[in-house]
């Protein structure tokens, strides 16, 4: 316990990072583990984490050996809790809040990693997971500002729910000059949220879902990574 707040372990391999739980920010998700189980060979980057939420990524990348991490999110509550985080675990993370890239204007890093909000709706859900109608409000403006803050050889790394377009995004990422592969996946079966806009997901020219072995409906996850070559 930390004050009055439970203390919650995300682990990936032989790491663990601890976490305050709270209610009001993004905890861990499966896009959160999916990215967390594909960062290796930190050493010596200078990594900066969108949209941190927790922290956990940026702890993570901090514990893998990054030479130094900036982790920003537009939320203060986020920011606060995540800093509390990273001292709990012992590392140094630089934070700072704002929008998007505004809060590192003309810095390059060797390695974004970001979990964009993605989920679709025809209404406003918690900033930490809408996406605006399409889903795409804020991956969007995340593939046009990445070529600007990494360096030649630098790697943007991107989950994209199906539901938004996994092709869209693929082109999206090759238009700025980026070099995209899929280095994972997963599939999940929908939330009660998403069962409820199927209708309007249906509408999405660019969203697409799959059914599992027991016939439920599922989106896919992928993760891109992205080279400025
Ligand atoms: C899906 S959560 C990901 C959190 C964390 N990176 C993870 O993977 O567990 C998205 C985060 O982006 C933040 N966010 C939303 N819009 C933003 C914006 N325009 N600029 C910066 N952060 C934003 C939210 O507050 C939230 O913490």
């Amino acid at each position: 316990m930390v004050g009055e707040k439970k203390i919650t372990v995300f682990k990936v391999g032989e790491i663990e990072v601890k976490l305050v739980k709270d209610r009001k920010i993004y905890m861990p998700s499966v896009a959160t583990r999916l990215i967390a189980e594909n960062l290796h060979d930190l050493d010596g980057l200078r990594v900066l984490d969108l949209g941190t939420g927790s922290g956990v990524l940026a702890i993570l990348a901090s514990k893998l050996g990054a030479e130094s991490v900036v982790a920003t999110d537009i939320s203060e509550r986020a920011i606060r809790i995540a800093r509390r985080n990273a001292e709990l675990n012992g590392v140094e993370i630089n934070f700072r809040i704002g929008d998007l890239f505004d809060p590192v204007r003309d810095e390059l890093f060797d390695l974004i990693i970001c979990n964009p909000p993605m989920t679709p709706s025809l209404t406003q859900l918690h900033r930490f997971t809408w996406g605006g109608v399409d889903g795409r409000l804020i991956l969007d403006r995340v593939i046009d500002g990445a070529p600007n803050h990494l360096r030649r050889g630098g790697r943007l790394l991107l989950p994209v729910v199906s539901l938004v377009g996994i092709g869209r995004t693929f082109r999206a990422l090759l238009e700025r000059g980026l070099s995209p592969r899929v280095l994972d996946y997963r599939v999940h079966p929908f939330g009660k949220t998403l069962y409820r806009s199927l209708n309007h997901l249906k509408s999405l020219p660019d969203s697409d879902y799959v059914y599992d072995h027991l016939g439920r409906i599922c989106w896919r996850l992928v993760l891109f990574e992205a080279i400025k070559t």
